[in-house]
């Protein structure tokens, strides 16, 4: 899977896996094609060839769960993106997330996972990893690269962590946990969905293996669920795809597929948008009154700013930030707007707009939300690619919205 072309990122998203001799198509289509044969013809039954033996990259395809062309050219293409020689695709970030802690861990064994994670994937490490397979999770602060020194044990086999987070946008050391864990001998991944391959590739910072929610900036455009898995390491590549292929047998279909190779085309041109856009929106809000703090790591406020400067070539389309209000004053902002759609994900071109404490984080138990600093204020932003003058306007109204006294019919 290992590009043999030395070219920049920007170019690399348009055409890594999409070269038309490549595509095997007699018509030669400069856009991959979407294949949707579940199994192929075979050359013969005198065939030496074998099932280990089949090489996707040669045009060799036997059935689609195990590989398919149009799900080929996706998985070249996010390799390369992501500095990476293996790629998966996956039919969720939550599968590829899922697969990545099954290939590197077994019953007893002990895990080392940010406290920070998307709800989902704390949710999966508690009841499925340690509640249902017996292993130790331990969850720590890792925004303090000590508490994770002090975390990791000699049983402990995998590290997860995932930088900026979701809902606070804290960072973890990339460099310095991937020291820990190698000293330790344990795996180290790493969730990069929220930066995407644009703006941090987390293997060339010393992770083992990293994943993402395709769903979110690499697909772009809200309309496909789906997941990757990348690494360098061959070994784990090799377990990777036995429980893709033959333990959870789950992967991205070729529709799907061809809606993740083809939102890549775009993904430097969105991610500098919506950069800009995320930074208009951090300052503008930064300055007003009723805002009590903005978390973004492109503000110099941001603790983590020159880590952010560091580790990432960019700082993202997605911030929060607290009202100082109640929660009713919060419900006013939010239904006031018209440019924000309140709905949960991110990455998508739109900007979206929620409430973690009642939305996507209310699985956690208040206790829990307040150690994260989820307040029930806190709202969560993914800023799309619209015209920045349009967004600002919008939040404008909402603080209108908020500062009006609510309706008091009064008797004269
Ligand atoms: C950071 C992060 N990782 C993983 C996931 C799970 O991805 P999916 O919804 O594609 O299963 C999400 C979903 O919101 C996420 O925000």
């Amino acid at each position: 899977m290992e590009s043999d072309r030395d070219s920049l990122l920007e170019t690399l998203a348009v055409t890594e896996g999409e070269e038309p001799f490549r595509t095997g198509s007699e018509a030669g289509d400069v856009v991959s094609p979407i294949h949707l044969s579940s199994t192929f013809a075979l050359p013969g039954l005198d065939t030496e060839m074998s099932l280990e033996d089949i090489d996707p990259d040669a045009g060799e395809f036997v059935y689609s769960r195990l590989s398919n062309p149009t799900r080929h050219a996706l998985e070249k293409r996010l390799a390369s993106l992501e500095g990476g020689e293996h790629a998966m695709a996956f039919s969720s970030g939550t599968a590829a997330i899922f697969t990545t802690i099954l290939s590197c861990v077994e019953p007893g064994d002990h895990i080392v996972a940010f406290d920070d994670l998307y709800a989902g994937t704390r949710r999966m490490l508690e009841a499925v990893f340690e509640g249902r397979l017996g292993l130790e999770v331990t969850f720590v602060d890792a925004t303090d690269t000590d508490a994770v020194a002090a975390a990791v044990t000699d049983d402990t086999e995998f590290v997860w962590m995932e930088t900026p987070t979701n809902p606070t946008i804290a960072l973890c050391d990339i460099e310095a946990i991937a020291g820990i864990a190698e000293s330790y001998d344990a795996t180290f991944g790493v969730d990069n969905t929220f930066a995407s391959s644009y703006f941090q590739r987390p293997l060339e910072l010393g992770a083992d293996v990293v994943a993402h929610s395709t769903t979110k900036y690499l697909n772009g455009h809200s309309d496909s669920v789906g997941g990757a898995v990348i690494t360098n390491d061959d070994a784990l590549a090799e377990e990777l795809r036995f429980q893709q292929q033959v333990g959870v047998g789950d992967m991205l279909a070729p529709f799907d597929s061809y809606l993740v190779l083809r939102g890549l085309k775009t993904l430097p041109l969105r991610m500098a948008q919506h950069e800009r856009n995320a930074m208009a929106v951090a300052a503008f809000l930064e300055d007003r009154e009723e805002v009590t703090a903005v978390h973004y790591p492109g503000l110099e406020s941001h603790p983590q700013h020159d880590l952010a400067s560091e580790q990432m070539d960019g700082y993202g389309g997605i911030l929060s930030f607290e009202l100082e209000d109640e929660l009713a004053d919060a419900k006013r902002f939010l239904e006031a707007l018209e440019e924000f759609t309140l709905a949960v994900s991110v990455g998508g071109v739109e900007s979206l707009i929620e409430l973690p404490a009642g939305m996507t984080h209310e699985p956690l138990s208040p206790e829990e939300r307040e150690v994260l600093g989820i307040s029930d204020t806190l709202i969560r932003v993914s800023v799309g690619v619209e015209g920045t003058e349009d967004l600002l306007g919008d939040l404008e109204r909402g603080f209108g919205a908020m500062a009006r006294p609510s309706m008091v019919v009064e008797d004269d």
